[in-house]
């Protein structure tokens, strides 16, 4: 049997979307668990990262997240003396740094060393909690548009480029108070006490107040739809609607949850190795060119 062209298409288009609709969703990752388990395996044997030389002995950090994040790097084995075999190079700086101090460190990075020239920053990192504000400076241009910003969920306005930062889940705190029922659904706060929540079977119900939801921790590795639910303004309490998924829901946040888990020193699968892993898929980037002149 021939099928012209536009008929094969519809065909593909009928079967992809029946096939869409009638797979359950049985885990909690946006490609098979296999798949995510290979290139996980793939990152943990292969990634390298170049530490450029620190300008400081002592980084003073804003939050535990930071030097959590921070400590659990110099600790780990992707660190490489050899930046000719690294994938990526990371660029720590203290968070207290003012903008136009961080525009002459990355200045100095320009000319001392000739990976940020060859992409303009593309293939560098920075941790940086609350984001780093705009100026007009080339060197803070290029930082914003190209570099992979690591900030802390949930992130300021304006602070955090989709689909390019990423955000550190929230360590959670163990003498929090109990989440309130521990029933099917827990009402969290924005990005508060989420990962406990999932630990326990819980649902999160994520309060939504404005703008979309895309700062949310690990959004190109997780299946967040099938994990929480979001309300915008706010809350509905249509329990009809949600019930019929609520089971499904439960085993994937529990599955989902060890990747918002912190741990010193690091687990596999945990959040620090996690980040990791999306750094590694954000190892082929695209630069932006800049067009501001050098100040
Ligand atoms: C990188 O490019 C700038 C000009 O944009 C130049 O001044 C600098 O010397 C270059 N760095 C290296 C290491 O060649
Ligand atoms: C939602 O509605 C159900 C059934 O009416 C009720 O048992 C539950 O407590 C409600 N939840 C909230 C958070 O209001
Ligand atoms: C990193 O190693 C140091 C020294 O062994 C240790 O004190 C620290 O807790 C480690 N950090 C993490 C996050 O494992």
């Amino acid at each position: 049997m021939f099928l012209s062209k536009t008929n094969l298409y519809l065909l593909l288009l009928l079967c992809s979307s029946s096939f869409m609709v009638s797979l359950p969703q049985n885990n909690p990752y946006l490609t098979s668990t296999t798949l995510f388990l290979q290139n996980y395996h793939k990152m943990v044997q292969n990634f390298k990262v170049f530490m450029y030389p620190p300008n400081t002995n002592q980084f003073n950090f804003g939050s535990e997240l930071e030097s959590l994040f921070y400590s659990s790097l110099l600790n780990s084995s992707y660190l490489t003396q050899h930046p000719q075999e690294a994938h990526l190079f990371f660029f720590p700086f203290s968070s207290e740094i003012s903008t136009r101090s961080l525009a002459r460190l990355i200045s100095r990075i320009r000319n001392d060393f000739p990976y940020w020239n060859r992409s303009l920053g593309a293939d560098h990192f920075y941790l940086s909690c609350a984001g780093v504000s705009n100026i007009n400076d080339r060197n803070i241009v290029e930082l914003k548009k190209n570099a992979v910003q690591i900030s802390c969920f949930p992130t300021r306005r304006h602070r955090f480029v989709p689909h390019k930062d990423l955000t550190l889940p929230p360590i959670s705190n163990l003498h929090a108070p109990a989440i309130s029922g521990c029933g099917d659904f827990c009402f969290v706060d924005y990005g508060n006490d989420m990962g406990k929540a999932m630990r326990l079977g819980c649902v999160p119900v994520v309060v939504v107040t404005d703008g979309d939801v895309n700062d949310m921790p690990f959004m190109d590795v997780l299946r967040w739809k099938e994990m929480a639910v979001f309300v915008k303004g706010g809350v509905k309490n249509n329990t009809d609607t949600w019930k019929k998924r609520q089971d499904n829901m439960k085993r994937l946040c529990v599955e989902g949850s060890k990747h918002l888990q912190w741990n010193r020193p690091p687990q596999p699968l945990d959040a620090f190795n996690t980040i990791m892993y999306q750094l590694w898929l954000r190892r082929h980037t695209v630069r932006y060119e800049s067009s501001i002149q050098s100040n």
